[in-house]
């Protein structure tokens, strides 16, 4: 008689951003005649910026030809997009990565969910709460987190970094030494930043305890303040402690084409071995690389054209985040965020829970938010909007919240 793992029955509730689809439907179908603004999951509504557009085209006409047609992609990815990569985002940052040190994905929910795999499973997490939930749910499933309170909402074995205002939602460096520890900055769903010489602390911290560090860099396009690293190979050792996640998705609009990168450097050990020899393992045995002309887009987010046409995206949502980070301010909340990152991170009013707020939202002004409850104990009492809506509906669903 099979047996199922029996990790994936002590995973809570469903995931967060179903649960808010299946609240958000339901109100739908009781009340067609509103118009819903959502701004809560993090997916972007901009179009491919033609540069992209361009080069799929060129590429799917490539793979109609006996000459241009390309089958299973190398196991690491195309050498053309990793070298860009290496150039582009590392050499050109004063950070040493080799393009053979990149590994080329689907994007990044999947490599922060399948990096864990080639940790033993008695190694120990630290998160930050609140946190993007793929990092805890994933070791849930691999059995790493021991026993779920749902009284307090935590696993007994993770070592949670609170981040909340006190600390101006920045995690301290944990007093129990944990084994891996997930780091994201410019953070979802914070929006908050660390400088460079935090960040190096991390870094200095990881070394001297032989812990690793799985930084998410999901949102680097978005930085604006100077100081804040882009890469946290910027920082000096960390190619002996960290591994770093990349995603297409939110400078350049891949949610739907799916494509991201992770860089693990050869210099980052467990004794003799490379931990890059692992997931190169891990890598060729379960995924069979992104599609040629998915590689071929995401060349062209590096062109001249490209570039700029993606700063043009960037800023357009940086926009809506100054317009969100304003209207609430003036409608009296405390906001945190929205300026390095697409996130705004604002304390409900009148000490309403987080999902208190998401029904009140929902109801009163038709706008769909994230309760920051969903992101771990540290989240309750805060919200997280997203700028990555239309301009048009930003300032719908701001001037909707300023009416209340
Ligand atoms: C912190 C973080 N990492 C990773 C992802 C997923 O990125 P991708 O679309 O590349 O899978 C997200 C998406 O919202 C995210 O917020």
């Amino acid at each position: 008689m099979f047996k199922i793992n029996e990790n994936y029955l002590k995973l809570p509730g469903s995931y967060l951003f179903s649960t808010i689809a299946k609240k958000v439907n339901a109100y739908g179908n009781e009340n067609p005649e509103k118009k819903i603004i959502r701004l809560g999951i993090g997916d972007v509504t901009q179009p491919l910026a033609p540069a992209i557009i361009d080069a799929l085209h060129k590429a799917v006409d490539e793979m109609g030809s006996e000459q241009g047609f390309h089958g299973y992609a190398p196991d690491l990815g195309y050498e053309f997009l990793r070298n860009t990569i290496a150039k582009k985002d590392y050499e050109a940052r004063g950070c040493n990565i080799a393009p053979d040190e990149i590994f080329v994905s689907d994007g990044a929910k999947s490599d922060s969910g399948n990096i864990q795999e080639i940790f033993a499973t008695d190694n120990k997490i630290a998160v930050c709460d609140p946190v993007y939930p793929v990092y805890v749910d994933t070791n849930v499933m691999a059995g790493r987190t021991g026993t779920y309170d749902i009284n307090t909402e935590v696993w007994s074995d993770v070592i949670y970094m609170p981040c909340n205002a006190d600390n101006n939602f920045a995690p301290e460096l944990p007093k129990e030494i944990p084994d891996l520890i997930y780091l994201c900055f410019p953070n979802n769903p914070t929006g908050a930043t660390i400088t460079k010489d935090e960040l190096q602390k991390w870094v200095d911290y990881a070394n001297k305890n032989g812990c690793v560090i799985i930084y998410d860099a999901a949102y680097e396009a978005y930085i604006s303040e100077e100081n804040v690293p882009h890469s946290i190979y910027e920082c000096e050792g960390a190619r002996t402690c960290a591994i770093e996640l990349h995603s297409f998705s939110k400078n350049a609009g891949f949610t739907g084409l799916r494509l991201g990168y992770t860089v693990v450097p050869k210099d980052l050990k467990s004794g003799d071995v490379m931990l890059h020899s692992l997931w190169a393992r891990r890598h060729g045995t379960k995924y069979n690389g992104a599609p040629y002309i998915v590689q071929r887009a995401g060349e062209a987010v590096y062109s001249e054209e490209g570039r700029k046409q993606l700063k043009a995206q960037v800023d357009y949502y940086m926009n809506n985040a100054k317009y969100i980070l304003n209207g609430l301010k003036e409608a009296g909340y405390t906001v945190s965020g929205g300026v390095n990152a697409p996130y705004i991170w604002l304390k409900t009013p009148h000490k309403m829970t987080s999902w208190q707020f998401f029904d009140y939202l929902l109801e009163n002004a038709n706008v769909v938010g994230t309760p920051g409850s969903g992101f771990g104990p540290n989240g309750e009492g805060y919200f997280r909007l997203t700028a990555f809506g239309t301009y048009e509906n930003t300032v719908e669903a701001i001037e909707r919240i300023k009416a209340l």
